[in-house]
């Protein structure tokens, strides 16, 4: 349209993979922390998002999703925000359901993979021995005359991650990515939860558009008027822009991962888009009641 800014944005990864094979702390030793540690069980139990400063200067977007088989919804979701998914394999397990799992949600999304073949430090590492695996399941290696870039690391040693962020920065280079910065809106929710004092808080990230403090939005079935947008390290922000996620406060009642965020000019209409979806949301709920009852076999959402 007329007057439309379109500007390069960073790029949303997504860092998948099975059970504890080091996706959080992979992510841990690239920003230098140590969110591993402080999880309960060391355990990832939400889709945490946050930035990354590239030594280049480039900024990243990273997305953190569980392992465990009983968050496939949540690794489904976050697969659809997504530029890139770092595919983490451990070096001694090799490939595993959740590894399989993650990358047929990848080809689903037409999302390119870039492999991470983590815990290359320890003595039963076998990096080689993954790669075939891959190959085998059909991932077609830049090594073996295909497209996808394997990097070798070790996240409790901090080797190969400099390789990993030159492979990410080439395979974003490639994919030229932009958006539209001016004009509503559109954006995901990541994540959502209860705040104490807060009330109802989501992580949201903007897919085009900016995202203002003060807008009207309907986000999934909710609404409310945002009051207050920070980003991931909980400095107040006035506005949200492209592929930067952010959390934003004054919303009625709880969203879910995964829902769109719509900006609308009046409250009215507002309480209206969002009463209209909790029929939806309410019908769908109670077909899939019934589906089980009469036992018909769930096929996972996508
Ligand atoms: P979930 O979120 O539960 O799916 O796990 P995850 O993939 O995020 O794995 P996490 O980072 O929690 O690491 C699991 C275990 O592997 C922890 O005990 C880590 O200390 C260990 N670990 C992670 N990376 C490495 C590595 O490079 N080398 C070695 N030796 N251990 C590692
Ligand atoms: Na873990
Ligand atoms: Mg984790």
């Amino acid at each position: 349209a007329e007057g439309e800014k379109v500007l390069p944005r960073p790029a949303v990864v997504t860092v998948m993979g099975h059970v504890d094979h080091g996706k959080t702390s992979l992510l841990d030793a690239l920003r230098q922390t140590s969110v591993a540690a402080r999880e309960a069980g060391g355990i990832t139990q939400h889709l945490g998002a946050f930035v990354v400063s590239m030594p280049s200067g480039a900024a990243i977007t990273f997305l953190d999703t569980p392992g465990h088989a009983a968050f496939s919804a949540m690794r489904a979701r976050g697969a659809a925000v997504t530029d890139i998914v770092v595919l983490v394999v451990a070096a001694d397990d090799g490939v595993m359901p959740q590894t399989l799992e993650a990358m047929s949600h990848a080809k689903a999304a037409n999302v390119p993979i870039v492999v991470a073949v983590n815990k290359c430090d320890k003595p039963a590492a076998d990096p080689e021995r993954v790669k075939v695996q891959l190959a085998s399941e059909g991932l077609p290696l830049e090594e073996m005359g295909g497209d996808v870039q394997v990097v070798e690391v070790s996240a409790m040693k901090k080797t190969g991650l400099d390789k990993l962020e030159e492979a990410l920065l080439l395979q974003a280079e490639l994919m030229d990515l932009k958006a539209r910065t001016d004009g509503p809106a559109q954006a995901y929710v990541v994540e959502a939860r209860l705040d104490r004092g807060r009330g109802p808080l989501a992580t949201a990230i903007v897919k085009a558009g900016t995202l203002s403090c003060g807008q009207i939005v309907v986000v999934g079935s909710e609404w409310g008027r945002i009051r207050a947008i920070r980003d991931m390290v909980g400095q107040l922000a006035a506005q949200a822009t492209p592929a930067m996620p952010v959390e934003i406060e004054g919303l009625k009642g709880l969203p879910m991962a995964g829902d769109d965020i719509v900006v609308v000019d009046s409250e009215e209409r507002a309480r209206m888009l969002s009463a209209g979806r909790k029929k939806k949301y309410e019908k769908d709920r109670l077909r899939k009641i019934e589906e089980e009852r009469l036992d018909i076999p769930d096929v996972e959402e996508e």
